[in-house]
């Protein structure tokens, strides 16, 4: 296809604003797949990902499509991941497109996520197309929502599209609006072969299959190529195009999107943004390139140490897959054997545990969640802590930096109070608070270690669901900060030693104490529970001993509430681990450090 008959996009959404629905109605319009063959949402593939209603891996499709002109256009979509621990893989698919369909569900309005994400396709250089779906809904407001578009992202909204992506109202415009209004793609198609890698995933059966965007020259079938950044060399067995299904074609041209199987081994080989050309060629590396760095860790253990070898399998599985996910092997002296793992951000890690304990059944203790601090000896040397456990002797210790972030919170004003309280709970520091409409848009600047934890999930609730929330990294910086160790009768249980502030370690000590009260049983004996920075305790509970008779509360015959309670216990033993002489169960590790 000649390149002024291709358009490249991707479409810019909040969740369920309706991305998916919209895509699918433009591949049906255009006849890409039989209305028998339509299943919705066809660009969610993973069953986790439809579950969750959020999209993780970029997918594309190739479209065809006969336009108003009377020429036939190839539309290239690419899928964008719709989470903030995936802003690089964002960025990268958005380099490999030169325009957005933009959004916005016309009952609601923009949201942070949506903003974050224009971010990306304006430093692309995209031309934008407002979208406002929806409009079969009575709440639907598209003055407002128009309005707003044009206050908060700043954006001409006076040619947004109206449309229904449910009963498929403006769907020919939108396909319209994309062949007058996008740019086709530049490229030299008698140029050296350079594309860009968007995306890569494990297929059994063909090995790594990678989402190429070509650039210059072309890519064929047979060729030998070369990614730059690690200067490996790959015998090429496939191309082709997803309609969505893959379908082989001999060779991609400048402006196409498609993908190329070269019997890869590991998704591990293949970087997003990494650079392709033939062996032996020289071009020049595409700008922005970075490999996929982990920002929060945990510990993960087995429940059942015997499961031990097969975490082993079920990580290295997943690794596969995910380039972004690392880990190496841990011992804790209260947990045993489990793995030490690396991920995006706190979603990414929802996922992956998820995933171990869904298809491969394996029940885990996770450890509390850990930023990397960069802890500065007296001589001068800096190691960067992954897990508050490896914290070198205080007396050594010039002092700590933690990662800050720059979160962007949208909000209705009704709430506005409570967020501003959450920020500055969470040591906050307010960088800029504007109005658009009846909504507020909130700037703060936030240690991660303080957003990693429940931060999402605590804004989500004080604003009953209508906050929106979205951050990026910005650096490192000085502050006070102590390990706190968790004693449970006088042992100390390292995987709940957590990093904490000065100014707030008493204050989360004791909140960590009496949690861990509650969610330990009681055992025949008194156990003291203690939070200690050092050597010096900083709170502490005792949970009595247990009576004899445990149904004893329940008063006279009531079996059936004797024989529930009986059950409970019995289900909580499963999941108990044991340390020193006390049973601690395995939502305590992760309950213990919400903090409310
Ligand atoms: P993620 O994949 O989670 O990012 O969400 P999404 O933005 O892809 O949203 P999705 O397409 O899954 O739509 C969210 C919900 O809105 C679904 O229940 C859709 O059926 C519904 N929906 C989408 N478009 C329309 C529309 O035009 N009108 C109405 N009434 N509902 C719609």
């Amino acid at each position: 296809t000649d390149l002024s008959h291709i358009r490249n996009f991707s479409i810019v959404a909040h969740i369920d604003h309706g991305k998916s629905t919209l895509a699918d109605r433009l591949i049906q319009e255009t006849g890409t797949v039989q209305d028998r063959d339509m299943k919705a949402q066809l660009l969610d593939s993973m069953d986790i990902e439809r579950e969750r209603g959020i999209t993780i891996k970029a997918n594309t499709v190739r479209i065809e499509y006969k336009a108003n002109d009377g020429e036939n256009y190839v539309l290239n979509l690419i899928d964008t991941p719709g989470h903030v621990d995936f802003a690089y893989e964002v960025s990268r698919s958005m380099r490999a497109v030169e325009g957005s369909l933009l959004v916005v569900d016309s009952t609601q309005g923009v949201e942070a996520q949506t903003l974050a994400n224009v971010y990306h396709a304006i430093e692309a250089d995209h031309e934008l197309v407002p979208v406002l779906n929806k409009i079969d809904l009575p709440a639907s407001d598209l003055d407002r929502v128009a309005e707003q578009i044009e206050d908060v992202i700043g954006i001409d909204a006076s040619g947004a599209i109206a449309v229904s992506a449910k009963t498929g109202q403006g769907i020919r415009e939108t396909l319209e609006a994309i062949v007058t209004r996008l740019p086709s793609p530049k490229g030299n198609p008698d140029g050296t072969l350079k594309a860009m890698l968007v995306d890569s995933w494990y297929d059994a059966y063909l090995g790594v299959i990678v989402l190429v965007r070509v650039i210059d020259g072309r890519l064929k079938k047979g060729d030998r190529i070369k990614f730059l950044s690690n200067g490996t060399t790959h015998h090429v067995d496939r191309v082709g195009v997803f309609r969505p299904e893959m379908e082989p074609f001999d060779s991609l041209g400048p402006g196409e999107i498609g993908f190329l199987t070269a019997s890869i081994k590991q998704v591990r080989d293949t970087r997003v943004g990494d650079t392709i050309t033939h062996d032996k060629k020289e071009v020049e590396a595409l700008p922005g390139f970075k490999p996929a760095q982990p920002v929060v860790f945990c510990g993960l253990f087995p429940v059942d140490n015997a499961e031990f070898e097969d975490l082993r399998d079920a990580i290295e599985k997943l690794a596969l897959n995910d380039a972004s996910f690392s880990f190496e092997m841990e011992t804790s002296a209260a947990l045993g054997f489990g793995f030490r793992c690396g991920f995006l951000g706190l979603l990414h890690l929802e996922v992956i545990r998820d995933r171990i304990e869904r298809e491969y059944d394996i029940e885990l203790i996770t450890t509390s969640p850990s930023v990397i601090y960069h802890v500065y000896g007296r001589d001068g040397s800096m190691i960067e802590l992954h897990n508050p456990a490896d914290m070198p002797d205080p007396a050594t210790i010039d002092h700590i930096e933690e990662p800050r972030i720059k979160a962007t919170i949208l909000v209705p004003d009704e709430y506005l109070g409570d967020v501003l309280k959450l920020c500055q709970d969470r040591r906050g520091v307010q960088q800029d608070l504007t109005y658009a409409g009846s909504r507020a848009m909130v700037v703060y600047d936030l240690p991660l270690n303080e957003v990693v934890f429940d931060f999402y999930d605590r804004l989500k609730s004080v604003t009953k669901g209508y906050a929106s929330f979205d951050y990026q990294m910005i650096g490192y910086q000085t502050d006070r900060l102590v390990k706190m160790s968790v004693l449970v009768n006088d042992e100390p249980v390292d995987a709940l030693s957590t990093m904490v502030h000065t100014d707030r370690a008493e204050q989360r000590g004791r909140a960590m104490c009496e949690k861990l009260k509650d969610l330990i049983p009681r055992h025949m004996f008194k156990i003291p529970i203690q939070a200690a920075i050092g050597g010096r305790v900083i709170a502490r509970e005792t949970l009595s001993a247990m009576r004899k008779d445990v149904t004893a509360k329940c008063y006279g015959g009531d079996a059936t509430r004797k024989k529930k309670l009986l059950e409970k216990q019995k289900a909580g033993k499963k999941k108990m681990r044991q340390f020193g002489k006390v049973d601690i169960p395995q939502e305590a590790f992760i309950s213990a450090l919400k903090m409310d």
